[in-house]
């Protein structure tokens, strides 16, 4: 999927990373949406944390609120014109299966519903559940509807298959704002215990 990526980048520039209005409005309602989520686990200020597919980095100076320090993930490591913040580390995909972690937090925000193969899709969530600290969390925000019609270039993976591929039973989950209507988010949190 990687070449898709590369090719969306290249037609819609910055716009494609976050879809469906207006980019500010869009800001505010991803802003809102996880704020929901990290007062929902209690989180206030942690250590580290993995923005996987962080996409140009658009949340990393909300993200920094809760996170002294994080580490950017993206497919398009290379292609893509980051944001450079000193509190944030990129690397690509890669290098974050090669290395080892020990975060507090992993956030995932409309990531992991472009991860159309299966067995991708369990090796993240599995790469996740090890790069975590015990006791710390993995927050995203997914479409996750197995009954939608989605296009080549997403997954119609269920709440059960996210909890299989953690190995962890999801500690909340919530419908989330979203721009457009019929489109529905979840949010939702799982711990690492
Ligand atoms: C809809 S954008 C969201 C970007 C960012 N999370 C945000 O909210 O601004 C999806 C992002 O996921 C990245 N991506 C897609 N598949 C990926 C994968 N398997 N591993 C890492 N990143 C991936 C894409 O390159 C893109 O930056």
């Amino acid at each position: 999927m990687k070449d898709y990526w590369i090719k969306r980048y290249k037609r819609e520039g910055r716009k494609m990373f976050a879809t469906g209005g207006k980019q500010e409005k869009l800001l505010e309602i991803s802003k809102n949406n996880l704020s929901h989520l990290f007062a929902e686990a209690g989180i206030n200020k942690v250590k580290n944390l993995i923005d996987y597919g962080c996409g140009y980095g658009r949340l990393e100076p909300f993200l920094h609120e809760y996170a002294e320090h994080i580490i950017g993930v993206d497919l398009l490591m290379g292609i893509v014109d980051f944001d450079i913040y000193d509190f944030v580390t990129y690397i690509s995909t890669e290098e974050f299966f090669k290395k080892d972690f020990n975060v507090d937090v992993i956030v995932t925000y409309t990531v992991m519903q472009h991860v159309v193969s299966k067995n991708d899709f369990y090796k993240i969530m599995e790469k996740f559940y090890k790069s975590l600290k015990n006791g710390g969390y993995y927050i995203g925000v997914e479409h996750i509807n197995p009954h939608f019609k989605v296009p080549p270039y997403m997954n119609n993976f269920s709440v059960e298959d996210y909890e299989k591929a953690f190995g962890k039973k999801i500690l909340y989950k919530t419908e989330m704002l979203t721009y457009e209507k019929g489109h529905p988010h979840i949010g939702f949190i799982f711990k690492k215990e």
